[in-house]
């Protein structure tokens, strides 16, 4: 039977003991049960509150809890109602000058008041990404009740480290695994929420090494006991005598394009792999992976007497929004049974996405996969998993700790389920509860849908870019990204290079509009990236007319806001 303090129509006596169950006994087979001891529930009324203080959230502060809520709400609630800008107007010496001039030594000013005070100073300067004119980097606007849920989760504060931190919420968060491995078609998979894309990534890439550094000592072992060799290791290679682990770790590989996010190099450094571990796999014209090229890398690095540790692919590049062609690939890696992790922290919401589902056709030939629900999912920070197709590979990073999993208890049959055995992190949030109650509110494909809008109104703008003379296109995204640049009659490329971080830094001073700006084969693209669906392509051209007439007012040596410096906007710019 479930209860629910708030939204049970029957009421429930406040003074009512506590029915207590009778638990049975853990390991014993008889059924004899131990009854729990008799616990006495107190009434509001005999709450103690010997600190006096409604600092904590507790039975004493309930009410300062709600009313304090409702008072954040209702100003948020305005907010979002009249927000007109993407993004402060304010210049940043004046917003640090407001920062610094809050005292943090004082004694505090109350609940109601510092809420005030962050209102004025946070809300009011905020970046706001359901705003239309907010196009600028991988950032949502969210699902109202996973917004909700996210008030509930840091209320109760669950940590889903383990099971008595958290009992029925990591009961939760498993089947939210389960669900997502069934939709990628991981049968037998496992996986894990975590902070974000860098960390699944990371965590993907420290399960590779593991799991290929256990297979090469297994190897070892193997031929040392005389065993037969044909019990390969994750990968094959050249016999390896006695090698310490640095000397393995000195031969890894890790095998990505120049599209792959950061974050893979990154954990390749924070995985003590050598400064050469990450091999550049060449893409096509159209910057995916090319398989063929993937092929001859791992060739190569055999021949190099290196070891491939994991090929990255990428589902949904962060530029151009691209997926490397996933099928080809896995069978690259199936025969060559080398560890295929894909990124799809971007393009992992396609999995619901009605009419672009089959772009992630061949996923399930992924040893480990990356889905980002804060991003293409409509979730709130942080929501992210890291998957794997089979759970026993989670099995040389488990770690037990007596305090928290100890390894004796780990043996019994019916263990507590402990998180902490598959996470990098100890205390975690219960974010999983956000992305349960969006689906149970509205439905993965009602989710998913709205993916497919954005990347439908990406097309649009393309298509919508390609017909105007003074604007140039680059690529044409799976996703929602769009590149381009201004390329007015008058100015040469030289000229049109220097505008583009010139244009982003002058809007985004402005306010007006947030868009983004990377580098592709060296030169420089203003950057949409498209996820609000209810941004239209009207709301769009708004934001090109403005991009055109900053563009403009730039090469005219006058300043639009009048107060933005372009001169040092300059500097900084190209120094982006
Ligand atoms: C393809 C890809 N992978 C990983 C990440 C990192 O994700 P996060 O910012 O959630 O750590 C990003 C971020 O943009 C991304 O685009």
């Amino acid at each position: 039977m479930t209860t629910s303090l708030l939204y049970d129509t029957e009421a429930t006596p406040t003074s009512a003991p506590l029915q207590t169950p009778e638990i049975p006994h853990a390991n014993s087979e008889s059924s004899a049960p131990i009854a729990a001891p008799e616990v006495v529930n107190p009434t509001l009324a005999e709450v103690r509150n010997p600190t006096g203080t409604d600092a904590l959230l507790g039975a004493h502060s309930a009410d300062e809890y709600t009313s304090l809520m409702h008072n954040v709400v209702d100003a948020l609630g305005e907010r979002f109602r009249t927000t007109e800008r993407a993004a402060s107007a304010k210049d940043r010496s004046g917003l640090q000058a407001a920062v610094d001039a809050v005292d943090l030594d004082t004694a505090g000013v109350g609940n109601t008041e510092a809420l005030r005070e962050v209102d004025a100073l946070y809300a009011d300067n905020a970046v706001w990404f359901h705003h239309p004119s907010y196009v600028a980097h991988l950032n949502c606007p969210v699902a109202v009740p996973a917004v909700a849920a996210e008030a509930m989760l840091a209320a109760i504060n669950t940590s889903v480290d383990t099971y008595d931190q958290s009992e029925v919420a990591t009961l939760m968060e498993r089947r939210l695994i389960d669900w997502t491995c069934g939709h990628l078609g991981f049968a037998g998979g496992d996986g894990i929420f975590t902070s974000g894309g860098t960390q699944s990534n990371l965590q993907a890439l420290f399960l590779a090494r593991e799991n290929v550094v256990a297979g090469l000592a297994d190897h070892a072992d193997e031929s040392e006991r005389g065993g037969s060799v044909d019990a390969e290791p994750r990968r094959g290679g050249p016999d390896l005598g006695e090698p310490t682990r640095r000397d393995q770790l000195s031969r890894l590989r890790i095998l990505a394009t120049d599209q792959a996010h950061f974050s893979v190099s990154r954990a390749a450094f924070l995985l003590g792999l050598d400064a050469e571990a990450v091999v550049t796999v060449p893409t096509d014209r159209t910057g995916r992976m090319d398989a063929e090229a993937l092929n001859a890398s791992l060739l190569a690095i055999d021949a190099n007497d290196q070891i491939p540790m994991a090929v990255v692919a990428t589902a949904g590049t962060t530029d151009l929004g691209v997926i490397d062609p996933l099928e080809t690939i896995a069978e690259v890696c199936s025969s060559a049974n080398v560890w295929l992790h894909v990124d799809a922290a971007y393009g992992g919401g396609l999995l619901w996405a009605p009419a672009r589902a089959h772009l992630l056709d061949g996923i399930s030939g992924a040893t480990s996969v990356t889905i980002d629900f804060h991003k293409t999912f409509f979730q709130p920070v942080s929501s992210s998993a890291l998957l794997i197709r089979d759970a026993s590979l989670f099995a040389p990073t488990i770690h037990h700790h007596d305090y928290l999993n100890p390894e004796a208890e780990a043996q019994a049959a019916d263990a507590e389920p402990n998180q902490v055995d598959k996470s990098l992190q100890t205390t975690r949030r219960f974010d999983a509860l956000k992305l349960w109650t969006t689906l149970r509110a509205r439905g993965a494909t009602e989710i998913g849908s709205m993916l497919d809008t954005v990347c439908d109104l990406a097309a649009d703008v393309r298509a919508l870019l390609e017909d105007q003379a003074d604007f140039e296109v680059l690529g044409a995204s799976d996703l929602s990204t769009v590149l381009f640049r201004f390329t007015p009659v008058a100015a040469d490329q030289v000229t049109c290079d220097e505008l583009v971080p010139l244009i982003r830094r002058v809007l985004f001073r402005s306010g007006r509009a947030a868009i983004a700006r990377t580098v592709i084969d060296d030169r420089p693209w203003l950057k949409l990236t498209l996820l609000n669906p209810d941004t239209s392509i009207d709301d769009i051209t708004a934001v090109l007319d403005l991009v055109r007439a900053t563009g403009h007012g730039i090469l005219a040596g006058r300043d639009l806001e009048g107060a933005a410096d372009i001169e040092s906007a300059a500097t900084e710019g190209g120094a982006a």
